[in-house]
């Protein structure tokens, strides 16, 4: 396979953190993305990325410190190891120090990673009796064990909203909110990703096709697509008890075209109006600290009453290449006092598990 290699660039960033988790590079004490950035900042450092037709199959973080070379994240794509792209990205990295006059390299190999040495050993890769020593300068960071702590909040609403039902704004477009039947996994996972991108949407990103297939079969699940001028804008899903009697609001968001366009109101309302049948007795909804700043707000305009919280544990969004976004103690709120606009939510009591 002729492998064309080139240095990273701000749109690869997801792929490579994927490719690095795939590749079982990523670990706890590393935050991916810190470390591509402080790669970045620096002269006498690349990452290459090797890519196959558009794919993205292999990368090495390679540079120097004035005196030796260096590698690090070292990897290819699982599906395609054993096939002479590790050699190739790594002849690629040799060829960059050589350019810069680096006359020798290493690497550091983790001791539970005992076949990669024979790798390196067929590059041509010795030995040596060295002792490596080291000292972490900075804490290690919010990464752990592929999962991250949010603080959740639950509300609920206990009667249908005392309005008129949802009309869409009148916006010079035409908007339609209809129910979906079981979406294709390919159109959920666009829906899914887009409006859950930028929000830690993690859990079912992570899912295979099968399970998600089978997750978005289950029963009691309902879809509904919204749509301006044709084009799909967001989407919501709700998740009906057997009886009827009680609604979760499980997914609801728009795409990044369509937020601040003046159709959020409308969908949150006509969201809520779906939910609410003859015989539903309760609507919820749940959000967190790494929601959308604004989406608090929303639920509660929209009719929503807080009664818990509870810490919960999701998986760590960067495995899906994700950010993690800033919690609302870094936008600037006190720690732990998540959702401060509202000091009744801060009355509510700490729960291990808040469903009702
Ligand atoms: C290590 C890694 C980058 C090697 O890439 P690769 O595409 O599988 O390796 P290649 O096919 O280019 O192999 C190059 C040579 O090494 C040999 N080789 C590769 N893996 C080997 C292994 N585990 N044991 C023995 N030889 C091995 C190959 O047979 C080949 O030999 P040849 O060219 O003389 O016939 C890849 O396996 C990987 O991503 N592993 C997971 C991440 C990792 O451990 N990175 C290193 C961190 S230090």
């Amino acid at each position: 396979m002729a492998l064309h290699v080139r240095p990273v660039a701000d749109g690869d960033i997801a792929s490579v953190i994927a490719l690095w988790g795939a590749a079982g590079l990523t670990v706890p004490h590393n935050d991916p993305f810190a470390d591509i950035k402080f790669c970045r900042s620096s002269s006498n450092a690349e990452i290459l990325l090797g890519i196959d037709g558009q794919e993205l199959v292999a990368t090495v973080m390679v540079g120097h410190d004035g005196h030796r070379g260096w590698y690090y994240y070292v990897g290819v794509d699982p599906r395609l190891q054993t096939g002479g792209l590790g050699r190739e990205i790594m002849s690629a990295a040799e060829e960059w120090l050589k350019e810069r006059g680096v006359g020798k390299a290493q690497l550091m190999i983790r001791s539970a990673n005992t076949k990669v040495k024979d790798f390196y050993k067929r590059l041509g890769y010795v030995e040596e009796d060295r002792l490596v020593m080291a000292k972490r300068f900075a804490p290690v960071p919010d990464w752990q064990n592929g999962q991250v702590e949010t603080i959740v909040l639950h509300l609920e609403m206990l009667s249908r909203p005392d309005r008129e039902p949802a009309q869409p704004p009148e916006i010079g477009k035409r908007i339609v909110l209809e129910r979906m039947t079981i979406p294709s996994v390919r159109f959920y996972r666009f829906l899914y990703d887009g409006v859950g991108g930028n929000w830690t949407w993690v859990s079912r990103r992570i899912m295979d096709d099968d399970t998600l297939a089978a997750t978005l079969s289950r029963a009691g699940a309902e879809y509904y697509l919204l749509s301006v001028d044709g084009e799909p804008a967001g989407f919501c899903e709700l998740e009906r008890s057997e009886n009827g009697k009680d609604v979760e609001l499980s997914y609801f968001g728009l795409l990044p075209g369509f937020i601040g366009i003046g159709i959020g109101r409308y969908f949150i309302d006509a969201a809520i109006d779906l939910a609410w049948q003859p015989e539903t007795k309760r609507v919820w909804v749940h959000t967190c600290d790494l929601d959308h700043p604004r989406a608090l707000g929303n639920y509660r305009r929209a009719g929503f009453v807080p009664y818990a919280r509870e810490v919960e544990i999701l998986p760590d969004p960067r495995l899906a290449g994700l950010p993690l976004p800033p919690r609302s103690s870094e936008r600037g709120h006190a720690p732990n006092s998540l959702f401060r606009d509202h000091a009744a939510a801060e009355e509510l009591p700490l729960a291990d598990g808040a469903a009702r």
